[in-house]
Parts: structure tokens; sequence; C-alpha cells
């Protein structure tokens, strides 16, 4: 393979080919970022054995399921971290829950809608086993963690990191509170691995396995969607996922204004939390 060949540009006709395939398939609008999207593709070249990106591109279009998937999950956005934000888990942990348990007579179910690799549900899982050790020793917290991401669902269900990754947003004490070093990886405690529920599960399709929720949380994706796809997801999440008691918790970037006027939004010291209208809460 040459050196041209590998660095090969994408052609005007792949390119528009490609963003409609990546948005029908998991809503994400990739613009013309056709430089991100090259590079994106070029590992596959020597995953599948393929000389050019616009072979690559030939055998999505004849209908090759393995490359569409893999060329698909390239164009996912993975950034995350530990206590991402912060200020959400604080008031989370000082605020909304205890209210929460109250209305469910202390249960809890969490749904992390795009949950990456994983911190997230951890950070979730450790400010529950920090501030409600009852819940979690007697099985009333589950958090279902679902990425679109095969890949990052097996990351979230190892519950596996690097030391660079614990050290963005993980403080030292919860590092070793919280997880056991295993060579140069660190795990999760077997007690926050079994709060966390991982599975693979498209935002676009009907989300048949997740239950009544009292806490959702969606974070740093809808960003990536056309304002129909948020609004239908916005929506879904009001009307079939939602217990009445409960909210839903957005990236600092997010918000339901003018994509769904039936979600009351209320700040909580420094973070915004949607509740359904008029619900009891
Ligand atoms: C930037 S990460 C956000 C991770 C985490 N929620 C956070 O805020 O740190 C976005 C995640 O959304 C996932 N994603 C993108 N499109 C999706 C879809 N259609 N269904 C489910 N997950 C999707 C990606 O795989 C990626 O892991």
């Amino acid at each position: 393979m040459s050196t041209t060949e590998t660095s090969e540009a994408i052609n005007e006709k792949d390119l528009d080919y490609f963003c409609k395939l990546v948005n029908q398939e998991i809503g994400v609008q990739l613009g013309d970022k056709a430089y991100l999207i090259e590079s994106r593709l070029q590992p596959l070249l020597q995953d599948f054995d393929i000389a050019t990106i616009s072979e690559l591109i030939s055998k999505m279009r004849l209908g090759d399921r393995k490359v569409q998937a893999a060329a698909i999950e390239a164009m996912t956005t993975n950034e995350t971290s530990f206590f991402r934000d912060q200020h959400p888990f604080e008031t989370l942990a000082k605020h909304l829950i205890p209210g929460l348990l109250d209305k469910t007579g202390g249960r809890l179910t969490i749904w992390n809608g795009a949950c990456s690799s994983g911190q997230e549900s951890y950070t979730l899982a450790m400010t529950l086993r920090d501030h409600f050790p009852q819940l979690c020793s007697s099985g009333r917290a589950r958090i279902i963690s679902t990425d679109v991401s095969p890949a990052m669902v097996a990351r979230t269900q190892a519950g596996s990191y690097s030391r660079f990754e614990l050290n963005r947003g993980l403080p030292a004490n919860d590092a070793i509170k919280h997880f056991d070093q295993s060579g140069r990886r660190w795990v999760a405690k077997e007690e926050l691995r079994n709060m966390v529920e991982a599975r693979e599960m498209n935002l676009l399709n009907p989300w048949l396995s997740i239950p009544k929720c009292d806490l959702v949380l969606l974070r740093n994706v809808l960003i990536y969607f056309t304002v129909d796809v948020k609004r239908d997801i916005l929506r879904r999440i009001r009307t079939e996922v939602l217990a009445p008691h409960g909210c839903l918790l957005l990236g600092a970037s997010e918000s339901t204004v003018s994509l769904d006027s039936e979600y009351e939004s209320r700040r909580v010291d420094n973070s915004a939390f949607q509740f359904i209208k008029g619900a009891s809460s």
C-alpha cells in the first residue's frame, strides 16, 4: 500500500454518501469535516485489509454490514471523564437524590444514556456508595448504562482505566477507595461494577430495555444530533422513561429550550435539572 493511497482524500460523492449513512444510522451530523472523517476511517483500512478509503466506501455501498458498523462506530466521539463538570454530582448527592428516595421508598433506577467508556456511570456509582451506602449494599440502586458503541459498552462493563484516565477528574482518595490496581490498570471495585449494567443501545431505536427511571443522565450527546432527533429523544424520555417525580440531567451546553416546552428547567445550586412540567417533585 503506497502512502499516496493511504492518505487519499475522500471524494465529494463518497463524503455525501457516508455522512448520510451515519446520520441515518446513529443520528450524528458530521457536517463537512472531511479531514476528521478521513483520519477516523484511516485505521480501518488496515483492519479490513483495504487499500483506499474509496474502496472502503464501495464496500459500504455494497451493503457490507461489518465495514459499515466499524466505520459508523469510528465516527462517535467518546470524550468523557470522571466527575465531568463536578457540580451536578454534588447537587445530586446533597439535594436531588434524597428527595427522589423519599418518593421511591428508598430505591433508585438511573439511566445513563450515551455512557461512553463508563466514567460517568462509575462517578454515579461512587456518589451513591459514598452518600447512600445502604442503597448499594441492598441492591436498591441500578445504573443502566447504554451506548451505541460496542467497544464503549465493553469498556463500561470492565470498569478498567489507565492512570491517565483516572487522573482526569478522579480525586486520589476516590481512586484508592473505589478502584483496585491490576498491573498498569485500575479496576472499579466489584461493589461498583455490580451497580452498573452496561448494554448496547442506539438512541434512535426503540428503548425496549429501559424501565421507568427516577433519574436520567443524557449528557454531551444531543449536541451531535439534528433538531428533529433532539426533539424526539427529549419527548421519548419524558413520555416513556421518566417517572413523574423524576429528573433529567443534560450536558452543560445542552438544554430543552425551544426543543420541548413540556420540561421545566430548575436550577439547583449551580446546575440545571429538567423536570416534567406539572409533575410532583
Ligand atoms: C461525548 S460522549 C459523552 C459521554 C458522557 N455522557 C459524558 O458526558 O462524559 C458521546 C457518546 O454518545 C454516544 N452516541 C453517539 N450516538 C449515539 C446514538 N445514536 N445512540 C447511543 N449513543 C450514541 C457515543 O458513542 C459516545 O460514547
